[in-house]
């Protein structure tokens, strides 16, 4: 090759041409919020570990919602604190359950919000498992009725789409059928699909208060030294109806959301979770980074790696700080 044929930094000179030629196109559009809700009236309890999110009643919930549709946020996930746990998590699947209550005020006063609801039982369970708990095993057909009624009930309440995280086999299939059974032909359904047992959901247990009273979750959850078998989680999933799969948590499995892009038929989501949100917000309180800048080049880099969608504390920030376009 001719010496200097090629200078890779003739397309980086200016911010005109850096834009030009740019593989990822960024848009704020494809982010979602998620959303902490408990019972009561005029709570709001800041969530210690994850500084800028709350818990709150539905009260106050519509009105971060409203403050967010205004800054352009119209697609959120829902999570439910309960106000009692026992060993059937019942009201994961009460009608007038926290967030079935919560879906229907949002739906009535805020329609314009796309809702996306969790499905999973570690919030509701007494013993913080995302399963029925038999001595010291989580037990998985068993469970599989509960997930079901769950998902079911949120979408009799409104929801837009649900998203199971409980990671038990076969759980995409009992949600599927049950949501045909019920008329719910067009829900889709988001499944966590690559959901890695992960030491950076530990700011979500506190905010949940879902850590599990006893073991941990990696009987369910993925090993992190695997990456082919999320290629098969990812295709059971499809196969028993999912319509969006998901890798979750984002940064350390960048490598798998981009193995998952090539053999996925469907849309792929990517879950820049608790940890790697605190982890941002400490790493900014300590004066140790640019908050902007650390953002942008974390969301830049899970688009980049393939997914189409991302879920993200820092949604927030993006739209009111005007950090993305
Ligand atoms: C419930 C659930 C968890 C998260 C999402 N759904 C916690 C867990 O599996 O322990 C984690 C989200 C986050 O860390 O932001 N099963």
């Amino acid at each position: 090759m001719e010496q200097n044929a090629q200078r890779p930094r003739r397309i980086r000179g200016s911010g005109l041409v850096r834009e030009l030629v740019a593989e990822t196109v960024v848009d704020r559009r494809k982010l979602i919020m998620p959303h902490f809700v408990q019972e009561g009236e005029g709570v709001r309890e800041p969530i210690e570990s994850m500084p800028g999110i709350d818990r709150v009643s539905i009260d106050n919930l519509l009105k971060d919602c409203e403050a967010d549709l205004a800054a352009g946020i119209d697609k959120i996930l829902l999570f439910g604190i309960p106000e009692k746990k026992d060993e059937i998590a019942s009201e994961a699947y009460s009608r007038n359950g926290v967030v079935q209550k919560a879906i229907r005020e949002i739906k009535k006063k805020l329609p314009d919000i796309l809702i996306i609801t969790d499905v999973c039982l570690c919030e509701y369970m007494s013993h913080g498992h995302c399963g029925i708990v038999k001595g010291n095993r989580i037990l998985n057909d068993p469970t599989l009725e509960l997930l079901a009624r769950t998902a079911l009930s949120h979408a009799e309440s409104g929801a837009d789409m649900v998203a199971p995280s409980d990671m038990m086999d076969g759980r995409v299939g009992a949600i599927r059928r049950s949501l045909e059974e019920n008329g719910f032909h067009d829900l889709p359904i988001l499944a966590y699909s690559a959901k890695y047992a992960s030491a950076f959901y530990g700011p979500f247990r506190d905010a949940a208060c879902s850590a599990p009273q006893f073991g941990d979750r990696s009987s369910y959850q993925m090993d992190c030294r695997n990456a082919v078998e999320a290629e098969k989680e990812v295709l059971l999933d499809i196969d028993e109806g999912a319509d969006i799969v998901m890798v979750k948590p984002a940064l350390p499995y960048l490598d798998v959301i981009y193995r998952i892009k090539k053999i996925a038929d469907t849309p792929l989501c990517a879950y820049n979770v608790s940890g790697e949100y605190s982890m941002v917000k400490s790493m900014t309180r300590l004066g140790w980074g640019d908050e902007e800048r650390l953002v942008r080049e974390i969301i830049t880099s899970i688009f980049r790696a393939g997914a189409d969608m991302i879920i993200s504390y820092h949604a927030r920030d993006i739209f009111t700080q005007g950090w993305l376009p």
